[in-house]
């Protein structure tokens, strides 16, 4: 019985992956080893799409794909690899963009937000077409199952739109992927401003927990995180998004119920509740940190772990890419 396909990745575009990534990604894919053949990709080439520094793109690579493997994603039985070590993703990417409507890839909203907040001086074609090569990483692996958070939605479905295109125009070639979307439960926010979703683009860096980050500095955005002033533990995300997301995150790590965490910390001050959370959270980082830290330490065995895995990689997406240049003539 072969196990169905599943692809997912990451950006390396900082130096540490935060909680939201974690919560959101990473800890769901841990368990998703087990019934599907797992393929975990950092994506270097989606991060060139907005401004960037070639001096640190390299290290947030390797340090992206050290701490995959230190949450738990294991490179023997799951596919580890880094996107531009496989070319057949810009190659994929082309044939798809040839049938990419321009109309279609212009009602991208993330294009639109990215391109808004970069300035149109920055924007550049390939932020555009950033949702076509999302497709072929997709695509070249025949992969059944892509989890990803709500906001990837629409680049799912654009994916799904292409592969029934090329099937139909072309011979049936593609596995048309399911989205997987995570749980809004697993949605975690800013400490500083929790009605918007933590991450690395914050204005600030206080209301950001990152996996790297030592025991110290956690604490600190922690306890200081905004709360409101009626002193009641309970979840409310309208009227209370500050306690709403303590008690989410705290639940989401530990596993309990929101409303056993709130019962945990009832009567007691947001205080508490905070101190809990800071132990929780190092509870959590600090495994994660250290085998960090050790692989860092050994960058040639980690680009080892990373060429076999782009080596294993090759091989699935070129017997797919060798089918679409039958298919389309080349
Ligand atoms: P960021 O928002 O920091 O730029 P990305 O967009 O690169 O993060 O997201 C990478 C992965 O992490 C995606 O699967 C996304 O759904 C997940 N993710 C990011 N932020 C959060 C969050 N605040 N809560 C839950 N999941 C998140
Ligand atoms: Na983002």
């Amino acid at each position: 019985m072969t196990k169905p396909v599943l692809f997912s990745g990451m950006q390396p575009s900082a130096d540490s992956l935060h909680l939201g990534n974690f919560v959101g990604a990473l800890s769901n894919w841990v368990p998703m080893q087990e019934d599907h053949t797992a393929i975990y990709c950092v994506v270097d080439q989606h991060a060139i799409t907005v401004p960037f520094e070639p001096a640190s793109l390299l290290e947030r690579t390797r340090v992206t794909a050290a701490q995959y493997i230190a949450a738990g994603i294991d490179p023997e039985r799951s596919i580890l690899f880094v996107q531009s070590a496989v070319p057949a993703h810009a190659q994929l990417q082309w044939v798809l963009s040839t049938i990419t409507g321009f109309g279609e890839a212009s009602r991208m909203t993330q294009f639109k937000d990215k391109s808004q907040r970069y300035g149109t001086d920055t924007t550049t074609v390939g932020l555009f077409t950033y949702p076509v090569l999302m497709a072929a990483d997709i695509l070249l692996y025949q992969a059944a199952s892509v989890p990803v958070g709500e906001d990837q939605r629409q680049h799912i479905e654009l994916t799904r739109n292409l592969a029934e295109r090329f099937n139909s125009r072309f011979g049936t070639t593609f596995v048309v992927p399911e989205p997987h979307i995570m749980k809004e439960t697993a949605k975690v926010y800013d400490l500083q401003n929790p009605t918007a979703k933590m991450s690395k683009s914050a204005e600030s860096d206080a209301g950001l927990l990152r996996l790297l980050d030592d025991e110290k500095v956690t604490r600190k955005k922690i306890m200081r995180a905004v709360t409101d002033a009626d002193g009641e533990i309970r979840f409310d995300r309208e009227a209370k998004p500050g306690v709403s997301n303590l008690l989410t995150i705290a639940s989401v790590l530990s596993g309990s119920t929101i409303d056993d965490v709130a019962a945990q910390y009832a009567g007691g001050g947001y205080g508490d509740l905070k101190k809990g959370l800071a132990e929780l959270v190092e509870s959590t980082f600090a495994p994660i940190r250290e085998r960090t830290n050790e692989l860092l330490a050994d960058p040639a065995e980690l680009d080892r772990i990373l060429a076999r895995g782009a080596e294993r990689a090759n091989e699935l997406a070129v017997s797919t890419l060798d089918q679409v240049y039958e298919r389309v003539g080349f």
